[in-house]
């Protein structure tokens, strides 16, 4: 059960999910929304962790001369005391009730809508996220608030009352677990962010939040509204800071979980991290990476699949943990769709992230750009090209990369997910479909999934055969829409629950229950 979330259509227009195109309604609100931006998103942004030391004057990765802002970053030495703040205050956050938090969710909702045009500029020039990526931010950002208040209301507000004999009353209560550390990831940096925090703020928790080290003005903006929108500061405090701060706070006893999204290295150490210290047992609630394949059998439409492609592959720069990287093309159908695709990517536009033409922005930072072109180096030597989407002349000194598709001999050839635009192509023949599919499993990633056929028997069996969290038949495979398409997967991909689902409040919660005599 379900219920409708009320969406502001003003940012959509009617046709906000239309993934088959884009509309007229559409292009207006954007055109709208850029001059907004242009005006909200000048000057730049300080913003000081609790505790800070030292800090650090940032770039926009789509124009290093662009200062974006400044950060005081935080030592691991601040997180004890922070732990403290955030434990003092967790009791009476949990005693204001389910409901009353549930209210400050939706006031928060409300406020980064009304600033969306300066929180859409944060994100094009701190992450370097196009105009409908912006605009998605928000937009995902107002969804997880909205429906965790629902949630919330619904399933952990008051008391639920179970049967018993005569004379007896059982009742039971969820309530905060204590204090979360939320570590978020730069490719989301305010929709993931701003989901893992009002996630476990509203099932009664105190929260750090330690965002990115890449985008920390994102999430101390977002941090901002919430408090104005009525979080008290030691329920909810901000600390950017290296990955040493992020395991002084995991390893602190007083905690009670973390939430982590990025890679499945590092949740590994958290969960080492937590095993291993003393205290109470924690939580921990992974969502990490993916080795995504879309698989195409000879009755799909060559015409869609490539749209699918170019959005599922290329868009968001391939910054996305759902992002297509392996395409699997069945034989009788790969030339004529291989042919379209390399036409279709020298018609992708690489550009500053701001403009309404840009297709796909810069790589986050300089890390991520050598860490592709050292893989396309390596594909260049032992795979073949097949399109390498143009880099226009006079772009800004930034973090560009062009977008490339190589045809690779088998899904065995790569190590790992390569988390950006570079799409890997691999053959199959029809009756070696269970061995494709035996392939993908065997990666141990289960993320996403795109699968492209007509035929019912094909998208039923693949789908099912295929472990993953989130699976798209003839469409794109990224974009999941808060509780919708419940995002997460399984395996290497993450612990659950699926963020924007059902369940996922639910492991912020701890049950108590109370029996009496009566
Ligand atoms: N939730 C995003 C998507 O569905 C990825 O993190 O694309």
């Amino acid at each position: 059960r379900h219920p409708r979330i009320p969406l502001p259509v003003d940012l959509y227009g009617e046709h906000r999910r239309n993934s088959r195109g884009i509309n007229f309604a559409w292009e207006q609100a954007i055109a709208t929304l850029a001059e907004q931006m242009e005006e909200a998103g000048r000057g730049s942004w300080n913003f000081a962790g609790a505790g800070a030391e030292s800090h650090e004057d940032l770039s926009s990765p789509a124009n290093l001369a662009d200062r974006t802002g400044r950060v005081d970053w935080c030592d691991p030495e601040a997180a004890s005391t922070a732990v403290g703040r955030a434990l003092a205050a967790q009791p009476d956050w949990d005693r204001r009730g389910a409901a009353e938090r549930a209210g400050i969710l939706e006031a928060i909702a409300e406020s980064l809508e009304d600033n969306r045009a300066e929180l859409m500029a944060l994100c094009a020039r701190e992450a370097g996220k196009t105009l409908p990526d912006g605009i998605a931010e928000v937009r995902e950002a107002a969804d997880f608030c909205r429906y965790y208040a629902r949630q919330a209301r619904d399933h952990l507000a008051g008391a639920i009352e179970l049967p018993g004999p005569t004379g007896e009353s059982n009742q039971l209560r969820h309530h905060g677990r204590g204090v979360f550390v939320c570590i978020s990831p730069w490719n989301f940096p305010l929709a993931i962010f701003t989901g893992q925090v009002v996630a476990a703020l509203v099932a009664g928790n105190s929260v750090i939040a330690k965002p990115a080290e890449q985008t920390p003005l994102i999430a101390l903006r977002a941090l901002e509204l919430m408090h104005r929108a009525g979080v008290p500061r030691d329920v909810l405090i901000g600390m950017p800071g290296a990955g040493a701060l992020g395991a002084a706070l995991t390893q602190d006893p007083r905690i009670s979980g973390v939430a982590f999204t990025g890679s499945t290295d590092t949740a590994r150490i958290i969960n080492r991290t937590l095993a291993e210290r003393d205290g109470a047992l924690a939580t921990l609630i992974a969502e990490t990476g993916g080795q995504n394949a879309m698989i195409v059998d000879s009755s799909a439409l060559p015409e869609q699949v490539v749209r699918d492609v170019i959005s599922s592959a290329f868009h968001s720069a391939g910054q996305r943990c759902s992002a297509l990287r392996i395409l699997c093309l069945q034989s009788d159908i790969a030339d004529r769709v291989l042919t379209m695709l390399a036409g279709a990517m020298r018609e992708v536009r690489v550009g500053p992230p701001g403009l309404l033409g840009t297709d796909v922005g810069p790589v986050v930072d300089s890390a991520q750009l050598e860490m592709l072109q050292a893989h396309c180096r390596r594909m260049d030597d032992q795979a073949r090209l097949i399109a390498r989407a143009p880099l226009p002349d006079g772009l800004p000194d930034g973090y560009w990369f062009a977008p490339s598709a190589y045809e690779i001999s088998g899904i065995d050839q790569l190590e790992g997910e390569i988390f950006g635009p570079v799409l890997h192509v691999v053959r199959y023949r029809a009756r070696d479909i269970d061995r494709i599919i035996d392939q993908i499993n065997a990666t141990g990633y289960g993320l996403t999934l795109g699968v492209h056929s007509r035929i019912d028997q094909v998208q039923q069996y693949v789908a099912g055969r295929v472990k993953v969290g989130n699976a798209y038949v003839n469409r794109n495979m990224t974009g999941a829409v808060v509780g919708v398409q419940p995002f997460g997967g399984e395996g290497l991909s993450g612990t659950g629950p699926k963020a924007g689902g059902p369940q996922y409040l639910f492991r912020f919660t701890t049950e108590r229950t109370r029996t009496v005599n009566t």
